[in-house]
This record gives C-alpha cells, sequence and structure tokens, in this order.
C-alpha cells in the first residue's frame, strides 16, 4: 500500500471505529467506569510492533511482560489438577471493590491424547483405546476455577484453596429446558469448551464447541451414531448420547454450579457475548465457527433468564434477524417441535435463509460504539485463507433490534499484518485486542510465512498510533494465544497459550519446550500479562 492510500486508509479506518462517537457508552458488566476521552498518556505512547517471529518463545511488545499462572497438570486443590489446552478465561473480583483477588474462568478445550492419556490420534487409537485412558481425558478437558491473588504485583493461584474446583467430561450438568434432551434431564460432562462470556450477575458461559470429536454425531436419517475423522472415541466406554453436547453452559464460578441452556441452541459454539437490556434482559451473541455456518442472537423474554426467549440467526442479504421458532411453516414440517429444532439447529437456520460465514468465531462488542465485531476466522474451501473481522450495526444501536448492517470492519493480509482473526477483548479504554489462529500446519508457509508464529494484536483507539493494527505477542511454536480478558482495572491481561508443540511428530522429542524452557515437555498454560504499557491505560 503506498504511503498516502495507507494514510487515507487510517483516516477512514478511524471513522469507522467510531472515534468521536457520543452519547455511546457501554460497559461490560463489573467494569469501573472510565473516561471515554483519551488519557494524557495516551499521547506519549509509542508501541513499537513486535517483528514476526517462528520463536519458540512468548514474545511481548515493550511494556509487557508475562508470568505463568498455571500450567496444564499443576494440583490446584487434593487430587484435582489443572486441565489441558486453555482457552476462554474470564476473572470476577470476589469483592467488586478488590480487584486484586478473585476467581479466575479457564477452558480446556480438548486433548491431545499423546500428551494426556499415552493413547495415540486417528480412528485405529481411538478404537484401541481403554476405559482408563478414556477417564484420564475426561479430566483434562471442561474448566477449572481458580482463586488467584495479586500481591507485589505477581499473580498467583491460591493453592489448596476450596473454590478451586475443576468441571470435566464427567460431572453431572443439568439441562435448563422443559423436556429431556435424548430422554435425560441431565448430560455428564462438559466438553470442547471453546470460549465463552460472562453473565451481569458474575457467572460465565463456556461454549462447547467441536463436540462431535468426543460422542459424534447422530445421522438424523438413520438414527446412527457416527464419528468424525477427529474420533476420540469416548462413546466406546461411556454411550452418552450426541445431543447433550454442543450447548452454551453457564457456570456459577463461587460454587460449581452448572447448566445447559437449551434455548441458545445446539451447535459449535464458539462465544456467548452477553448484553444486558435496559429492562434487564439479556442479550447473547454466538458464532458456530465451522466452514459456511451461522451467527446467532437469542433475546430473553424475562429478565436475567436464558430459558424464556427467542433464537435469531443471522440474514446477512436481507439484514435480518429470522427467529427460530418451531411455529414457523419453514421449520414446522422438518422438525417434530421446538426442542428438535434447537438440537438440529444448523439444519433449522438454512431453511430460514441464515447467511453461510466464514467461520463466525468470537464476537465482541464494542463498548463506546455498541458495534458487534464477529472474527470470520477463514474459509479455505472457498479461498477465503486469511479471515476478517466483521462489524454488524444493530438498527438505531438497540440490541434487541431485528435489522442490522453489516461492513467489513479489519481484513486479514500483508498491509494489516495479521491473519486469521479469533479471540478478541476491548480493554476498559476502548482500545481492541484480538488474537490470530493460524491452524498449527500452516503456520511459517505458503501464505502464512510473513506471519509467523500466531500472535496478539492491538488496535489503539486514541494517540499517535490510534487505528493501527500492532502485533504486541508472538506465540510459542505451534501455540495459539486464546482467552484474553481483562481485570476490571485493566492492569492485568490474562492470556491462555493453548497447544505449543501440537505438530510435533514424537512428543519425547517436542517442536516446542514453551514454558519451562530446556528439554522440557511443552505445557498449555495461563499467562499474566502486566507492564507499563497496562498501566498507563488503566483506569486505577
Ligand atoms: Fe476453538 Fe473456534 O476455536
Ligand atoms: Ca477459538
Ligand atoms: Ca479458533
Amino acid at each position: 500500500m503506498s504511503k498516502s492510500s495507507s494514510a487515507m486508509h487510517r483516516r477512514s479506518f478511524l471513522a469507522f471505529l467510531g472515534k468521536g462517537t457520543a452519547g455511546f457508552i457501554l460497559l461490560p458488566t463489573g467494569w469501573a467506569a472510565c473516561s471515554t476521552k483519551p488519557s494524557a498518556v495516551d499521547e506519549k505512547l509509542g508501541i513499537k510492533p513486535l517483528v514476526p517471529s517462528a520463536a519458540d518463545e512468548l514474545m511481548l511488545a515493550d511494556g509487557l511482560s508475562y508470568q505463568v499462572l498455571v500450567r496444564w497438570g499443576d494440583p490446584i486443590a487434593p487430587d484435582i489438577h489443572f486441565g489441558f489446552n486453555n482457552d476462554f478465561t474470564a476473572y470476577r473480583p470476589l469483592d467488586p471493590a478488590n480487584p486484586d483477588e478473585g476467581l479466575l474462568w479457564v477452558n480446556h478445550e480438548y486433548v491431545d491424547p499423546r500428551f494426556v492419556s499415552g493413547g495415540g490420534s486417528g480412528a485405529a487409537a481411538a478404537a484401541a483405546k481403554t476405559r482408563d485412558q478414556v477417564v484420564a481425558e475426561m479430566a483434562a478437558v471442561g474448566g477449572s476455577i481458580l482463586h488467584i491473588r495479586r500481591d507485589k504485583n505477581a499473580w498467583q493461584v491460591v493453592s489448596g484453596d476450596p473454590l478451586n474446583r475443576r468441571l470435566d467430561g464427567s460431572t453431572m450438568i443439568p439441562f435448563n429446558w422443559p423436556e429431556p434432551i435424548a430422554g435425560a434431564k441431565q448430560a455428564m460432562g462438559t466438553l470442547a469448551n471453546c470460549s465463552g462470556g460472562m453473565l451481569p450477575n458474575g457467572n460465565i458461559l463456556t461454549c462447547e464447541e467441536n463436540y462431535d470429536q468426543f460422542y459424534g454425531e447422530r445421522n438424523t436419517k438413520t438414527g446412527a451414531r457416527e464419528p468424525i475423522s477427529s474420533d476420540m472415541g469416548w462413546y466406546r466406554h461411556f454411550d452418552n448420547p450426541p445431543e447433550h453436547y454442543g450447548w452454551v453452559v453457564e457456570v456459577n464460578t463461587l460454587t460449581g454450579e452448572a447448566q445447559k441452556h437449551v434455548a441458545l441452541g445446539r451447535c459449535a459454539h464458539e462465544c456467548a457475548t452477553v448484553q444486558e437490556l435496559a429492562d434487564g434482559r439479556l442479550v447473547v451473541y454466538t458464532g458456530d465457527d465451522a466452514n459456511d455456518e451461522c451467527l446467532y442472537k437469542f433475546i430473553g423474554s424475562e429478565p436475567g433468564s436464558l430459558r424464556e426467549g427467542t433464537l435469531y440467526v443471522a440474514r446477512l442479504d436481507t439484514g435480518t434477524w429470522e427467529a427460530v421458532v418451531h411455529e414457523r411453516p419453514e421449520l414446522n414440517e422438518a422438525f417434530a417441535d421446538q426442542t428438535e429444532v434447537l438440537i438440529r439447529l444448523r439444519q433449522a437456520a438454512k431453511l430460514l435463509g441464515g447467511t453461510p460465514l466464514d467461520r463466525p468465531e468470537d464476537i465482541d462488542i464494542d463498548p463506546l460504539t455498541g458495534h458487534v465485531l464477529v472474527s470470520l476466522t477463514n474459509n479455505k474451501p472457498k479461498g477465503n485463507l486469511l479471515g476478517s473481522i466483521m462489524k454488524l450495526e444493530e438498527e438505531n444501536g438497540d440490541f434487541a433490534a431485528l435489522r442490522f448492517t453489516t461492513d467489513t470492519y479489519l481484513a486479514g493480509g500483508k498491509d494489516t499484518g495479521f491473519a486469521c482473526p479469533d479471540n478478541m477483548a476491548f480493554d476498559p479504554r476502548g482500545n481492541l485486542w484480538f488474537t490470530s489462529d493460524i491452524s498449527g500446519s500452516a503456520l511459517n508457509k505458503g501464505v502464512y510465512a510473513s506471519f509467523g508464529n500466531n500472535g496478539l494484536y492491538l488496535v489503539p483507539r486514541s494517540g499517535p498510533q490510534a487505528g493501527e493494527v500492532i502485533q504486541v505477542a508472538s506465540a510459542p511454536v505451534e501455540a495459539e494465544l486464546t482467552g484474553p480478558w481483562f481485570s476490571p482495572d485493566g492492569r492485568t491481561l490474562f492470556l491462555s497459550v493453548q497447544h505449543p508443540g501440537e505438530q510435533s511428530a514424537d512428543i519425547k522429542q517436542p517442536s516446542s519446550h514453551w514454558p519451562d524452557g530446556g528439554d522440557s515437555m511443552p505445557k498449555p498454560a495461563v499467562v499474566t500479562i502486566q507492564g507499563a504499557l497496562l498501566e498507563a491505560w488503566s483506569v486505577v
């Protein structure tokens, strides 16, 4: 891009960001109120972008530093260990007046059997797996609840604390729905927990994404269970129905109580992003992360409820949210009742004209403009290799609206310096931070060569670099940075480092040794990022 077109791009992008938009201030639940004006210090910040790297390190831009908070396998309470492949994180202070002590929820998405159970991958390995190996894998998925505390600027898990818990593949979890699901009122376990969200009451939502790895999927014509190519084979030892997975799960991190919210439908949910309406009803945005799948919005009909309400699918051609309700003629013939509509959400969405999207992953709401940002990671069969972030504007800025417009917010590419956007988070000043998810097998090759390892990127809202995409972290070899979440004061960024060394041909000679270095085995871990850059933007 030429200098002049680059400058023009940046000017129009600043307008696009909604810089200067008056009157709209929307802060995520639990955040301290902050000024929407740039702080004086913003003008002095000059953030030096990282050069894309293939190094086996968690590299950070100047002004940021990290500490490992917890690694896969770390004991957190008697006989309870931190799970594998950490993803979404969400922090809830125990006392809203004290940002330095609280509960951190962490998703554990999936397992690499080689590390966790001594098993292998592929159909033959899944078939050979013993019950004990499946039990070991079940204990490594789901989520962790950690009581953490900041002391002298270092965060630590309060080891052995009774508030530390695990929900995993064996935890019994009821459905929040009047009808049984595949004949049962509760499911065994939560799994494939990718991203999530937080409710106004501090409970978290954790999303079951690629659930078909574990219990396959039902062929609706034959009624048979069909495994997929990345089958983990759990159903050979535990005959749980596929319909028990693929839901948005709510967890009260204070008590460990959980429920699966059927009203939000069943698909490969990436995330569940919550907005509370003025009357206390909840709106939840969620994306179905697969090629050519859809974007959804749930609107509650009762304050605080995720049971009473209507689920909608996005039609981008008409700019309408289409109600996914059994009464509609398109669905009435195809499904027996609303329960079946919700279980087979993908089919229902297509019958209503839901727009196929390029892997809708994370969703976040701009706290200053109310724009809904949706990561469209990529769609390789369609030739979209680099992905983009889409901006959705609800009619009149009303989250309960049934009409909207969309536009491209940021496109992956050499000009912007990123590819395959995934998780996003706004800090308390309204700066956008987002991660990339280039698949481990594609990193540093071909069209992805110039991007280096996966990264974390910052788009400042104000100051001399406003609107620029600045790489501020580079992941270790074959890892993905996931689950960015800011502490309420903005001084700490919690971040997951998932699947370092996942492409290792032999785990005795791994391709990554992060985080412990030397000859050590790679371990997924959660880090706390702090430093002068975050201090400059903090709200205390
Ligand atoms: Fe688990 Fe769509 O990332
Ligand atoms: Ca993800
Ligand atoms: Ca992803």
